[in-house]
């Protein structure tokens, strides 16, 4: 536990579950506490948690957090995450415009997972609530703040154990849960004084997740717990893997050089990408499926057994034998671990080659940033859309990426999601364009 916790501290956390991990079933045990606990890179583990086990196991501590509300119980709803509207690129744009004015600021570098994290929250919130917050155009934003304090506080808790978790986030922050709950109000009281006439009127194209959910039940309670949970699994892991990408471009200036050749010869500079358009796009693709490989957003996932049972393979002596899981007990997976597996990409496994996709074709064991089996990420999707399209339109608009950060390299720290130990600052030079 004590070096669990220093090692978290340090920032140094994945290397510690790759070090222990290294033994011949890449599965060990570990005692937090009196209780046990399975940590496993193992991809026939992996395979049984998600998969051909699935229903043995539930939610555990962390994603239980996250996802404890989203859509649970209504299957109807969750075709509208997981397909696109014709309404997501031109909102997004609109966002990305706000953007690109803080990015052409002269002078100071930019803080980029700010404003990064920001354009997210405008999306999300314009997409899915109908209305956006435009925490781009304001200086103030309470409803950010807000959320920030419950993530960080949430996070804070999960590694001193589940005890923490029956903490109200009330108590520990009264704050913030008063300025979330007085937003989600005001959006939700109007949405559910609409006449329900009208919103049945609606086309399947214009109506948003919150009108939906008010068809479906209109209790505000159940609308604002299910469109928080899609804002906090939506918004933060697209929010942090265009971060990353935009910290590896502006280190790899080759590479952006090499996919802003794609948007030139492929879509030109003058118009923003279609959703067809963007779909031509391969090295930017490949750029985005390496930014998830390498630094994926949640790192590590949990699953608790629902009964007795057992992982099929990493237990006795020589690593083959199955491994028991009684009911309560918690299976930890390392994500990072299978995508990093130097037995997959040698001496590279830790650097960011897109490259690597042009003759890498992974098995769904091997690469697994959105999960597989029934609880599959819903909005997959969407989140592709959002992290080329942002980074389309980088290449579009930008000449290059100047990096203004640390001279060390980034450590990945772990929170609720995985995150930089330092600041993301780069300056952006704006491409200068040429009258014809
Ligand atoms: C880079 C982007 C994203 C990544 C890497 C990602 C990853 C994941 C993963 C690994 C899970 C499974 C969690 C678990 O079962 O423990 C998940 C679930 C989920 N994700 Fe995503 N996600 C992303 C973007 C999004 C977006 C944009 C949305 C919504 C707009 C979204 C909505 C959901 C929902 C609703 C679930 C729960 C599904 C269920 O319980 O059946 N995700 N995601």
């Amino acid at each position: 536990m004590f070096r669990v916790v220093s090692r978290m501290r340090n920032h140094g956390f994945f290397e510690y579950t790759r070090q222990i991990l290294d033994n011949p079933g890449k599965t060990v045990e570990l005692n937090m506490f009196g209780s046990r606990l399975i940590l496993t890179q193992q991809p026939e583990n992996i395979k049984a948690v998600m998969f051909t086990k699935f229903s043995d196991f539930g939610k555990g501590a962390i994603t239980h957090k996250i996802f404890e509300n989203v859509l649970g119980d209504s299957e109807q709803l969750r075709p509208y995450l997981a397909k696109i509207r014709s309404t997501d690129v031109p909102k997004t744009e609109v966002h990305i415009q706000r953007l690109f004015r803080h990015f052409r600021t002269p002078g100071e570098p930019v803080e980029v997972y700010d404003l990064i994290d920001r354009c997210q929250l405008d999306v999300v919130t314009d997409v899915f609530f109908g209305e956006s917050v435009a925490s781009l155009q304001q200086e103030e934003q309470p409803f950010r703040e807000a959320m920030d304090t419950l993530l960080r506080i949430n996070s804070q808790r999960v590694p001193f154990g589940r005890l923490a978790l029956l903490f109200p986030d009330w108590l520990i922050a009264p704050h913030a849960t008063k300025e979330l709950a007085r937003y989600m109000d005001s959006r939700v009281d109007k949405t559910l004084s609409l006449p329900r006439a009208k919103l049945l009127q609606k086309a399947e194209n214009e109506i948003t997740l919150m009108e939906a959910l008010a068809l479906l039940q209109p209790n505000k309670k159940y609308i604002k717990d299910q469109l928080i949970s899609v804002l906090l699994a939506g918004k933060d892991p697209v929010a942090i893997t265009i971060t990353w990408a935009i910290y590896e471009l502006s280190r790899h200036p080759e590479v952006f050089t090499r996919l802003q050749d794609e948007v030139r010869t492929r879509i030109g500079f003058d118009h923003p990408p279609s959703m067809e358009q963007l779909k031509e796009l391969v090295l930017l693709k490949n750029a985005v499926k390496e930014t998830l490989r390498l630094y994926h957003p949640l790192g590590l996932n949990v699953r608790e057994a629902k009964a007795d049972t057992f992982l099929p393979i990493g237990g006795g002596a020589n690593g083959k034998e199955p491994v028991a899981v009684l009911k309560g007990q918690q299976v930890v997976y390392s994500v990072l671990g299978v995508q990093r597996d130097p037995k997959l990409h040698s001496e590279t496994a830790d650097e960011w080659v897109p490259s690597r996709w042009e003759s890498w074709t992974p098995t769904s064991t091997e690469y697994i940033p959105f999960n597989v089996g029934p609880r599959i990420c819903l909005g997959r999707v969407f989140g592709h859309l959002q992290m080329e399209y942002t980074l389309a339109r980088i290449l579009q608009e930008f000449e290059r990426i100047e990096w203004c950060g640390a001279k060390e390299d980034m450590k990945i720290k772990i929170e609720l999601n995985t995150k930089f130990d330092k600041p993301i600052l780069c300056k952006f030079i704006p491409r200068v364009k040429v009258e014809s």
